[in-house]
């Protein structure tokens, strides 16, 4: 467990023990942010959610970050390596990637799979430092995510960290329709819109 942001309140957690300790916060903080289901539509649904929180911790790389204010948990992030292994990029519907792209090794990607801030709190750069702390010291060569297109809030944060679009992804066993995103790491401050509040 470490510090990253005093600004924020964040806690970077790589722990898998104190990753699952935070199961109740963090169940807490996505059945709040999931209840305003207009904005919210294309969220996987808390149930989905939990299922795939509880068997991604233990994955290699799992880091949870975690924003307090006033002694309360405000927002999180949630993230693995992709393993070689992976089924990742299967899950792309709209193009064929080449095998250079889809290529994994365990240490190339680094997958973000929810950040989520709570309304009172948003349009406060939680969102932002929550996404900076889960890659900070992964060393990897990107990182990717899915977003729903429905979800206006969250793809404008995409853009505005520099996430480049590369085609729709069905994910396994689900109906809906998500845009694969990939950014490259690196040169993270040449690509990054300006902040503009
Ligand atoms: C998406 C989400 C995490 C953004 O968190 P946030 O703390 O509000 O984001 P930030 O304050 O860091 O905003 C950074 C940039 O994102 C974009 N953005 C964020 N919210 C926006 C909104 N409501 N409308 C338009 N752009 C928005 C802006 O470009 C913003 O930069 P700016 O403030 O300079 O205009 C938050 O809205 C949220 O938790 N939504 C519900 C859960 C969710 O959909 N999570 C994503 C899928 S897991």
């Amino acid at each position: 467990m470490y510090q990253t942001d005093a600004r924020h309140g964040l806690t970077t957690l790589t722990d898998q023990d104190e990753i699952a300790a935070c199961l109740p916060d963090v169940t807490q903080l996505y059945l709040d942010a999931s209840a305003d289901l207009t904005a919210f539509a294309g969220l996987l649904p808390p149930s989905a959610f939990f299922d795939l929180y509880r068997g991604d911790l233990r994955s290699p790389g799992a880091r949870l970050v975690k924003a307090e204010r006033g002694g309360h948990v405000v927002g999180f992030g949630f993230g693995t390596l992709l393993p070689a292994d992976t089924t990742w990029w299967r899950s792309l519907v709209s193009s064929a990637m080449p095998d250079s792209f889809t290529h994994e090794d365990g240490r190339r990607t680094f997958v973000i799979r929810a950040v989520v801030v709570r309304p009172a709190c948003q349009g406060l750069g939680y969102g932002t430092a929550l996404h900076d702390a889960l890659l900070r010291g992964t060393g990897t060569e990107r990182s990717t995510l899915m977003v729903s297109p429905r979800i206006r809030p969250a793809l404008a944060l995409c853009e505005a960290l520099g996430y480049l679009f590369v085609g729709a992804a069905r994910p396994e066993g689900t109906d809906a329709t998500y845009l694969s995103m990939v950014r490259s790491e690196g040169s993270t401050a040449f690509h990054r819109r300006p902040r503009r509040r």
